[in-house]
């Protein structure tokens, strides 16, 4: 039986994932209610094994849409059942960077396949474990690309994308927002972070308030 609060945060690479996602353990662990926080591709031995082969591999060089979708259903079915659906079980709050939405944009909109078979597909990798809530970080295409010029780590191969490739990956998570709203929250992803977090931490009290306050 699932008991627990399943959290996670979605939107183009440098939009403040990572660091919103510190702000919430600490707060969540400020509450007593320390999370299992997680990462997709990965989050399992196997996952990061798939997570390395996709970005950083020479192998995954060529890898074709279609393989790379089902590497990436792939990784997320393990970790479904290997962290996620015990932690939910056990009555934790899960955050995962990441999850399920990225397949739908990154491989349905910006790889041009098929949604309804990368929804299939995703489908059938989580196996109904969905996300109770949802944070998509929304910003600029051209302001998250100049923030990640800014990080002092090589690029993988999604951020090494061409613009119009962000510009697409935002359009997706927008469209993917407008099809699920009671799921979804967008926020700003230019407000300072001290807002963001703040922002999040309200609106999880707001419509988690039993949950959170037990
Ligand atoms: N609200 C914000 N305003 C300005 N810069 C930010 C904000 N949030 C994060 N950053 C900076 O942007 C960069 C990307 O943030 P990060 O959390 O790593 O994004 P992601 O995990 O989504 O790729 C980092 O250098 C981070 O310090
Ligand atoms: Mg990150």
């Amino acid at each position: 039986m699932r008991r627990g609060l399943f959290v996670t945060f979605e939107g183009s690479e440098g939009c403040g994932k990572s660091t919103q996602i510190r702000s919430l353990v600490a707060w969540l662990e400020s509450r007593g209610l320390p999370p299992v926080t997680t990462r997709e591709p990965g989050g399992t031995p196997a996952g990061d094994q798939i997570r390395h082969l996709l970005q950083h591999a020479p192998q995954g060089h060529g890898l074709h849409p279609e393989a790379e979708l089902l590497l990436f259903a792939a990784s997320r079915a393990q970790l479904v059942r290997e962290i996620i659906r015990p932690a939910l079980e056990d009555g934790r709050v899960v955050i995962s960077d990441r999850f399920l939405d990225s397949t739908a944009v990154y491989q349905g909109v910006a790889r041009r396949l098929e949604p309804d078979r990368v929804e299939m597909i995703n489908g059938f990798a989580v196996g109904g474990t969905l996300p109770d809530i949802t944070f998509l970080l929304d910003m600029d295409a051209r302001e998250a690309f100049d923030r990640l010029q800014k990080r002092d780590r090589p690029a993988d191969r999604m951020e090494s994308e061409p613009l119009a490739f962000y510009e697409a990956v935002r359009q997706g998570y927008l469209q993917a927002a407008a099809g699920a709203p009671e799921r979804f929250v967008v926020l700003d992803a230019t407000l300072s972070e001290q807002e963001l977090t703040g922002s999040i931490c309200k609106i999880l009290l707001e419509r988690f308030h039993g949950f959170l306050s037990r």
